[in-house]
């Protein structure tokens, strides 16, 4: 058996030998392809991407058709109950674990580079009273490459490291300021003192009281649901960062179109529509009737079905187990006996079993996000904390792939062609 493709143009009847390689085809050779010497090669048209690959990585791997998810050759499920968020972190960013030497310079750097120059705080500050945290988010971290400007050095490795480093350590501040900002509640400083996550906690919730104590089982949550959404391979998001990245921008500027793509309901806000739809069916003898309209076609149960996962998606396991500990310490969450109900019914029903239909990961995410307190428009932040390392991994394999080029993707052109204009005078008699 060769590896390789036979393509008989039946335009021409020549016949071309295509190398398969890694399970894929080059489009370039594709574009040898062609129906005369003046005329265009042959494209590949594929809106989405659905089945292109656009590039080589060693970050993270999914098996969706067994459910399997790791980054950096490490199982989600080991990470998620061994690791923490800043090893992860780290993993993903260098690509193996770190020493314990590794591990405390990293750890000491992302903590001594939680504060932002005071003038973020202040246009922060200039936000309107009732603006999105994702849109604050999204701005104030395209705005460090201002106060970086050194970051567009974007082929020297330590200026890279360093950039790294910064991000991952401000996006909480950011990401806390943003929610203090809509409460109209002064903006708390970090605190070095503290754990990531328990910092974290601590600029979103402190008040009075000298020192914020956050309970343990909740900082395990949600550090572990950082882990969870740490990375996702090529996504909607990481494709936006390389796609801005390709131009050779600062990573400040190619993180803030990441957090501009996890905006958007398709990607990022799936969480809070399972948190209405659960809302709105109430209570579990209504879940019948609900399903029966799914079936219908009237509507989809929010936080089932994953265009990759054809199985349960890991990460929704690892949560509904998180939620256990989380409800522990806050009161369980009246809505998680209609999650769990639902599901149930779900899973049983031919036609979730037939389009292998299972829960992803926002099915329980944001039980425990309301849980904790957070208004819906936060949950989107959390995601983006999170996703903030695996976002910078990807950046970085392109910043270093010599096969990467700048993003720019072919067209199949409908407009008409070749037209004469003519001047106003004319036109608007
Ligand atoms: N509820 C009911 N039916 C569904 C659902 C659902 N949640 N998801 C898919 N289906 C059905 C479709 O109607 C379709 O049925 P058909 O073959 O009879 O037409 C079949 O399953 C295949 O669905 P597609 O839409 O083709 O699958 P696709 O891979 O394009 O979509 C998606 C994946 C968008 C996630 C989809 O499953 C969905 O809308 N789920 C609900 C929203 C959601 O939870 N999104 C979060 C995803 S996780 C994340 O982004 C972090």
């Amino acid at each position: 058996m060769t590896d390789s493709l036979t393509v008989r143009d039946n335009r021409t009847g020549q016949e071309y030998e295509v190398p398969i390689l890694d399970g894929t085809i080059r489009a370039a050779d594709i574009g040898k392809i062609r129906s005369g010497e003046d005329e265009p090669g042959l494209a590949v048209y594929d809106p989405g991407f659905v089945n292109t690959a656009s590039c080589r990585s060693s970050v993270t791997f999914i098996d969706g058709d067994k459910g399997v998810l790791e980054y950096r050759g490490y199982p989600i499920e080991q990470l998620a109950e061994q690791s923490n968020f800043l090893e992860v972190a780290y993993l993903l960013v260098h690509g193996s674990l770190p020493s314990k030497d590794e591990y405390d310079q990293w750890v000491h750097n992302i903590t001594y580079h939680t504060f932002v120059h005071e003038n973020v705080k202040g246009f922060m500050e200039g936000f309107r009273y009732d603006a999105h945290p994702m849109g604050m988010l999204m701005a104030s971290v395209g705005a460090l490459s201002t106060f970086y400007p050194e970051s567009r050095n974007i082929s020297d490795a330590d200026n890279r490291a360093i950039q790294i480093i910064r991000m991952i350590a401000k996006m909480p501040t950011l990401g806390a300021w943003s929610f203090r900002h809509a409460q109209g509640k002064p903006y708390v400083y970090p605190d070095n003192a503290l754990s990531y996550t328990e910092n974290f906690l601590s600029m979103l919730f402190k008040m009075s009281e000298p020192k914020y104590e956050a309970d343990p089982r909740l900082v395990k949550a949600l550090d572990t649901l950082f882990i969870l959404h740490a990375d996702h391979e090529q996504n909607a998001s990481a494709n936006a960062v390389r796609s801005v990245g390709s131009t050779q921008v600062d990573p400040y500027s190619a993180v803030a179109a990441g957090v501009g793509a996890l905006y958007g309901p398709l990607h990022g806000g799936a969480n809070e529509a399972v948190l209405r739809m659960l809302k709105r069916i109430g209570s579990k003898s209504e879940i019948p009737a609900f399903i029966e309209g799914v079936k219908n076609g009237n509507e989809r149960l929010m936080g089932f079905g994953h265009r990759v996962y054809k199985n349960y998606d890991p990460r929704a396991k690892i949560i509904k187990k998180a939620c256990d500990d989380v409800f522990e310490v806050t009161g369980v969450n009246p809505l998680l006996e209609i999650a769990q109900e639902l599901e149930k019914i779900a899973l049983e029903d031919e036609y979730f079993v037939k389009r292998k239909l299972y829960p992803n990961v926002d099915f329980y995410s944001g039980l425990i996000y309301e849980a904790f307190q957070f208004p819906p428009e936060m949950f989107t932040v959390l995601f983006a904390i999170g996703r903030t390392p695996g976002w910078l991994a990807q950046w970085l394999e392109l910043t270093q792939d010599k096969e990467q080029k700048i993003a720019r993707p072919k067209q199949i052109y409908t407009g008409s062609r070749g037209l004469t204009y003519t001047p106003t005078d004319q036109r608007w008699v």
